[in-house]
């Protein structure tokens, strides 16, 4: 009995899958550019992924506190809105800053300072580049969102704001080393390849610490366009210092040797977080 059933189930797939292919040819025809939702999908860059690093699944996982002599940020201010950082990517920004070599910051991606706000309640040093608001306008950015830049950040007086395109930064301009570096700007492969390539070329020292935000859509969940991209970017002989911590977006660079454990993205949880949560006025 059940074979007899079987097929018929097996066709009504076959002609839901053609139903919704018509539908997506109908859709590409009437919007061309909606063929991007596949060409920029995580599917295509994961195959593109393999093709080139077929030996890698993922980066070692670390945990945070090793980071840090097992002392972790517990506190940290998040709008918890559109192009938040997740809490436990702020602690980690937090944690290391908290670091006793850690003494200044700089960050590519500013948007309302939420990274570099936290970051400054530990490093005196911290400089945050971003898009300026014309050239935001001028590609067509709602006023709105260029308007909300550095709302937070600039509440703090000893944060220097830059405004700057990465594409075309001084770097060397800066005529400076820094402890510690986000990348967060713009997520594309070739933005990001840009950005950390000038990253390790002018403003690392032997010890620098590098975190990239977006390595990951999810804790779980990695971005291969991205991950390419610092892989690519950073060379093979630095592969072995890259780090994933848990329960985070994003990757780390440093040479402190660290105990790692594989990613096992269906891995049951270890732990748990306790979250006490608190909203003032803004
Ligand atoms: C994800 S947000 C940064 C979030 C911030 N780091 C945080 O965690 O609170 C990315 C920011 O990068 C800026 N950006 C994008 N492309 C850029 C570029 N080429 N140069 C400088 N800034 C850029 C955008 O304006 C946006 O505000």
């Amino acid at each position: 009995m059940l074979n007899t059933y079987l097929p018929i189930n097996h066709y009504s797939e076959m002609t839901a899958k053609i139903q919704k292919l018509f539908s997506f040819i109908k859709v590409i025809l009437k919007q061309p550019s909606s063929i991007n939702l596949i060409t920029d999908s995580n599917i295509v860059f994961e195959e593109r992924f393999k093709q080139k690093y077929s030996n890698f699944i993922s980066l070692p996982q670390i945990e945070i506190k090793d980071l840090n002599d097992q002392i972790i940020i517990d506190r940290v201010e998040s709008f918890l809105l559109d192009g938040s950082s997740l809490i436990t990517d702020l602690q980690l920004l937090a944690t290391l800053a908290n670091r006793s070599d850690v003494k200044s910051y700089f960050e590519i991606g500013t948007w309302r300072g939420e990274s570099v706000y936290n970051l400054a309640q530990f490093v005196q040093d911290c400089t945050t580049l971003n898009l300026s608001g014309e050239e935001m306008n001028a590609m067509g950015w709602p006023e709105k969102y260029a308007l909300q830049h550095g709302i937070l950040s600039t509440k703090n007086p000893n944060i220097l704001h830059l405004t700057g395109n990465t594409k075309n930064f001084d770097f060397r301009g800066l005529k400076k080393k820094y402890d510690l570096i986000f990348i967060d700007g713009d997520h594309t492969y070739d933005m990001v390849l840009s950005d950390t390539k000038k990253v390790f070329k002018e403003l690392l020292h032997d010890n620098s610490i590098v975190v990239w935000h977006d390595y990951a859509y999810s804790a779980q969940k990695i971005r291969y366009e991205v991950f390419k991209a610092i892989l690519d970017a950073v060379g093979e002989e630095n592969h072995q210092h890259l780090y994933h911590p848990k329960n985070t977006m994003c990757a780390v660079y440093t040479k402190n040797r660290l105990p790692t454990t594989p990613f096992d993205e269906m891995q049951s949880p270890t732990k748990i977080f306790e979250i006490n949560i608190k909203q003032k006025g803004f």
